[in-house]
């Protein structure tokens, strides 16, 4: 870290005049990023800044900027781009203090750009153990920094938080935030309130109980832990709200964890000093094994509301009781001051994963309203006044298996919404999803390893999969303007594909989001209608941010394709080199990116001769272990490398790779732990049958429907895509 530091700055002296570095001196950062309490209270009034994750405490991501506008956004360009040099997902917002950008990339290292020029000021690698990649479901990803008193934080994958000089990119302190005996991982953004670090973390899928930690700012000490769900009885209640959210609790769930984990979103209300949580889903995710008297399991899938010195709490509003699908409440949470049936009112704003669109009021936890802003929804039929789902009995998978709109990719995943202040209107980056709900009556728990008590996901082949991706079969995504007050869909825009961006919108009329199929677009915020795209190579999932240095807005956001559904879902890899990036556009510039290279894949070596038996043992132990970071059915979703096209070396160290944990630096684990050669030998012969299967449909395709497919996937999914056929 630091000869890369040191490098950048002597490169800085040679390359840039005086008063670039003038800018960017250490001392002169550290004295910027010296936040405190009543900055980021008033962080809206600094314009030209992006001081904490969603801008400000109430998480609009609304800036009051208008340089760029629905006028002249046309002129908007490229006016720098950053190469992580990693080809994973990047998920983060920027954080940008008087022309310095403090963000995160994958394995949770954290970079300091120029934010007028990109240029590296220091990066901090936190050395993450990439072999607890294992227990990350989701990808290597980090939803980036938050700042203070000149010193910026990260949580990292494997549970640390660590404290960084911002002047100089060296670490203050660290500390172990987790029980390593435990998978418990980080991958949301830390928030401050007055000189408190809050972070949670991740791993309900992995057998974990879910907490929140606060640690004082400066050295690093815990000053509070809020516990999610209740742990075993006979260890003792740490006390009296766990005693009493236990009753809400059957059969021996904490030999399960229980989840309710509190991995992303998180806002605070300095008024009220109420500081909100959303909390993950019930884990295992099948809830007649997990609760067997069908309890309502506090506080999984709810809003809970603490006070941020001590952490205690006050009040919460459960919006899956008895979740039984995955759908987390961890969703984006905005707060905002509307006009309810006539009468001003201080509300939170939240479309979690299960497809409804919530209003409450923040001040008490009282539910106003729920209205699927995903029309599809079908595990419910609505909400009663108390609050309280009306479930659908007809889809109820306790017998049979269920087909259920949303799936737990949810309606809406951690990709932040924007609540403009200029329309009113909520900005919600949607997900069309389907999911078979069947029990796996057979399930035994893989201690550390992905426990949901559900049979895995179905995909069909991949000619079937292109045509029901192209037919918005499986999933889809929108970009949704939602009138909360109304509650209804002012417009709506289609993406070609699933798993898109974050949204930012601006005074500017303007609402930017990345796309799944690789590009940056821009929409008039009270039409919809498309006024500015740029390609970025790669699929963007972050959102944007806005800000200025020098007197020029900028416009910037990460784009790098990965996180969940980049990892499981099915789409074709990314060729080349990796392009992970941070793009920053303003009006006029017009930088290019490197062209695209060449993708390289190797054809499979010839099937293995072994009995269907073996073919098959091995579909279910790679369906057990493997699918979750190399994709269904052994298609990769992009962000790590597709089995069946790896190059001859790798088959060749098949088993060196799989038990010898030859490649565990890279975040490829040794499983010699749960598989035997043979189980080894099984699954490389699954995955060989698998690749031969799309070489011959690749070198004998029906020309028709080759043709077809094509025209289709020129004409819906866009270029990027097509290029991987
Ligand atoms: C936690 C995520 C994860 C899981 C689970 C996982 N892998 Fe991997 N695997 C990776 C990553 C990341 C790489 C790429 C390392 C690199 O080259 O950068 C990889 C690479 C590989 C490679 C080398 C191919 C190449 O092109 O790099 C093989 C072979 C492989 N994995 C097999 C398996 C098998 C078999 C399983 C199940 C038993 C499995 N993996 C489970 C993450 C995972």
């Amino acid at each position: 870290m630091k000869a890369i530091r040191l490098m950048t700055l002597g490169f800085a002296a040679v390359l840039h005049c005086a008063a670039v570095l003038a800018a960017s001196t250490p001392e002169q950062r550290r004295a910027d990023a010296a936040l405190d309490h009543a900055r980021l209270v008033a962080a809206g009034s600094e314009q030209g800044n992006w001081l904490a994750h969603g801008r400000t405490y109430d998480e609009k991501r609304f800036s009051p900027l208008t340089q760029v506008n629905d006028g002249n956004v046309q002129q908007l360009g490229l006016a720098w781009h950053f190469n992580t040099n990693h080809s994973r997902g990047l998920e983060a917002t920027p954080i940008v203090i008087n022309g310095v950008m403090y963000s995160t990339g994958n394995w949770s290292v954290v970079y300091a750009n120029d934010a007028k020029t990109g240029e590296l000021l220091w990066q901090f690698d936190p050395q993450v153990d990439k072999s607890w990649a294992v227990h990350a479901c989701c990808d290597v990803v980090n939803r980036g920094v938050a700042v203070w008193n000149g010193k910026v934080y990260v949580g990292t994958l494997d549970g640390r938080l660590v404290a960084i000089d911002a002047g100089t990119g060296e670490k203050v302190w660290e500390t172990l935030t987790i029980d390593k005996q435990w998978p418990y991982t980080i991958t949301g953004a830390p928030r401050i309130v007055k000189g408190k670090v809050i972070i949670g973390n991740g791993g309900s899928e992995y057998g974990v109980r879910g907490y929140i930690t606060a640690y004082d700012a400066e050295t690093g000490q815990q000053a509070w832990r809020f516990w999610t769900v209740p742990g075993n009885p006979a260890d003792g209640f740490e006390n009296e709200l766990m005693q009493k959210i236990a009753e809400t609790w059957s059969g021996e769930w904490w030999k399960l964890g229980g989840g309710g984990t509190v991995w992303d979103s998180m806002a605070y209300d300095p008024e009220l000093d109420l500081f909100y949580i959303g909390v993950g889903n019930a884990g295992p995710w099948n809830r007649y094994l997990r609760n067997p008297e069908g309890k309502d399991n506090l506080f999984t899938a709810s809003i809970v509301a603490l006070r941020p010195d001590t952490g205690e709490y006050v009040w919460h509003y459960q919006e899956t009781p008895n979740d039984g699908w995955d759908y987390t409440s961890t969703q984006h949470i905005i707060l905002a001051d509307i006009e309810w049936q006539g009468q001003p009112r201080k509300v939170l704003l939240h479309a979690p994963k299960n497809g409804f669109f919530f209003v409450v009021d923040r001040t008490n936890g009282q539910f106003l309203s729920a209205v699927p802003y995903y029309p599809k929804t079908n595990w419910a039929l609505g909400y009663d006044e108390n609050g309280r789902p009306i479930e659908n009995k007809e889809l109820d998978y306790k017998d049979k298996p269920a087909l259920i709109h949303p799936s737990p990719m949810g309606a809406h995943n951690w990709h932040p919404m924007s609540y403009s202040e200029q329309t009113r209107l909520v900005y919600i980056p949607m997900i069309d999803s389907l999911f078979q709900y069947e029990q796996d009556k057979q399930f035994k728990v893989n201690k550390g390893l992905w426990n949901t008590g559900m049979k895995p996901a179905k995909t069909p082949d991949v000619e079937q999969l292109f045509n029901d991706i192209i037919a918005r079969k499986v999933t889809g995504g929108s970009l949704l303007a939602w009138d909360p007050v109304l509650q209804k869909k002012m417009w709506e825009v289609k993406h070609p594909l699933t798993w898109n961006g974050g949204v930012l919108s601006t005074a500017g009329n303007l609402v930017f989001q990345g796309t799944a199929d690789g590009r940056l677009v821009a929409y008039k915020s009270d039409s919809g209608e498309k006024v500015w795209e740029f390609k970025t190579q790669t699929g963007v999932i972050a959102p944007p941010i806005t800000y200025t240095v020098d007197g020029e807005q900028y416009i910037a956001v990460q784009a790098g394709w990965g996180g969940a559904f980049g990892l499981a879902g099915g789409l074709p890899p990314p060729p080349g080199e990796p392009r992970s990036r941070i793009l920053a556009f303003k009006l006029g510039a017009d930088v290019q990116l490197p062209p695209l290279p060449d993708k390289q894949l190797f054809d499979p070596p010839p099937r293995m001769a072994v009995s269907d038996d073996v073919l098959a043992h091995g579909k279910t132990l790679y369906s057990q272990f493997c699918f979750g970071c190399h994709g269904t059915d052994a298609v990769s979703g992009g962000a790590v490398p597709d089995l069946r096209w790896m190059a001859p070396a790798f088959h060749e160290n098949f088993k060196p790779i799989v038990l010898g944990g030859a490649l565990s630096g890279l975040g490829m684990v040794s499983f010699a732990d749960v598989l035997s050669e043979q189980d080894a030998d099984a699954i490389h012969a699954y995955i060989l049958d698998q690749a031969n299967d799309a070489k011959e449909k690749r070198d004998n395709p029906d020309p028709q429907w080759w043709h077809d497919l094509k025209v289709k996937v020129y004409s819906t999914i866009g270029e990027l895509m097509a290029e991987h056929l």
